[in-house]
């Protein structure tokens, strides 16, 4: 059944877990999260990005996710629309039947632009407002997402903040969170930590000066009732690299978040995690090693199918990983 962002973290946070949120495009990303949902008994989050709704056409996404509350009708599905770019856009979700949108005012509308607290406020607000008479949940974002090494926000195909970001807009500030979520009403708060969209997070495995968990216990400790949210948040698994490029990739050196240390954010507040480059990695690294082995195969299901078992198995390890595994 759907069910809003709302209902679920509150769960998650009574029972001391997280939920992975991943992104959705196409019916083998579907069908990988359902799948592994029903293997460990999991609550799911699956959101669209506008690249999704641009991509399948949102009639399409939105029956994948429907489709997939009639296939698995024990399992809770949160149908969330991902980095919606202003009120117009969360409004049109909330009209398709999505049960929670991201308002992220974090950047203006053309979601390059960093925007000022006055507007990421009242942007956030107005969808709250809207969202909330609806039955919506909302998630807010305070603060940009970006590389604390390089200030960049490090989106290789160009989305996220243009140019350098200053350390204050890297770290979300405690104190404009706690106002920030008195000013909106915002059910779930995204925040800035150092993660970044992306394959290319860290260039190392990062340590607490380029990842600040700190932070997120800083925040977290300043609203402890706040459901917390960490964009960015794959964690770049060495394998898939490494598949991808003994078949013929060329992916550089680079690091994501460890699994670990979601853990201990789960710890301290964080109940969303989104995840979307994890599964990417996993689907070519999969095709890749199943069309060199098999070259005479032609059939888009089969090679297809090998990307849907390994991003089954990411999400399942995920599930058991982050503590949602038992809690559907
Ligand atoms: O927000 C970032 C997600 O990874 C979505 O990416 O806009 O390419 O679909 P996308
Ligand atoms: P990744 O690029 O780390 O998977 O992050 C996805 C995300 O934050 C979507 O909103
Ligand atoms: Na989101
Ligand atoms: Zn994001």
């Amino acid at each position: 059944a759907l069910i809003t962002l709302r209902q679920l973290l509150d769960h998650a946070a009574e029972n001391d877990y997280g939920i992975p949120a991943f992104n959705v495009n196409n019916l083998e990303q579907m069908r990988a999260v359902m799948q592994a949902a029903d293997e460990t008994d999991s609550p799911v989050i699956v959101q669209a990005s506008a690249g999704a709704r641009k991509y399948a056409g949102s009639n399409f996404l939105r029956h994948l996710i429907l489709a997939a509350t009639e296939e698995f009708p024990h399992i809770p599905v949160c149908m969330h629309q991902d980095h919606g770019a202003s009120p117009a856009i969360c409004q049109q979700s909330i009209q398709l039947g999505f049960s929670s949108v991201m308002m992220d005012g974090s950047l203006e509308e053309d979601m390059k632009t960093p925007a000022s607290y006055e507007y990421n406020a009242r942007v956030t607000k107005l969808a709250v407002d809207m969202a909330h008479a609806c039955g919506v949940s909302v998630e807010g974002e305070l603060g940009c997402l970006g590389s604390l090494e390089t200030g960049m926000a490090g989106e290789e195909d160009g989305s996220g903040a243009e140019g350098k970001l200053s350390m204050d807009q890297l770290l979300t500030d405690p104190e404009e969170a706690a106002q920030f979520v008195k000013d909106t009403g915002v059910d779930a708060l995204a925040i800035a930590i150092g993660t970044s969209h992306g394959a290319y997070k860290f260039t190392r495995p990062p340590t607490g000066d380029v990842l600040s968990i700190k932070r997120i216990k800083e925040i977290h400790e300043r609203i402890p009732d706040t459901h917390l949210v960490m964009h960015g948040s794959s964690s770049v698994p060495q394998d898939w690299l490494k598949v991808i490029n003994e078949y013929g990739g060329d992916l550089g050196e680079t690091y994501g978040v460890p699994v670990e240390e979601i853990q201990e954010g789960i710890k301290h507040g964080v109940r969303k995690v989104n995840i979307d480059t994890d599964l990417r990695l996993a689907a070519t690294g999969a095709v890749r090693k199943f069309l060199k082995h098999n070259p005479k195969e032609f059939d888009p299901r089969k090679y297809n199918k090998a990307a849907q078992d390994a991003m089954q198995a990411i999400c399942k390890a995920r599930y058991e990983s982050f503590g949602t595994a038992g809690n559907a």
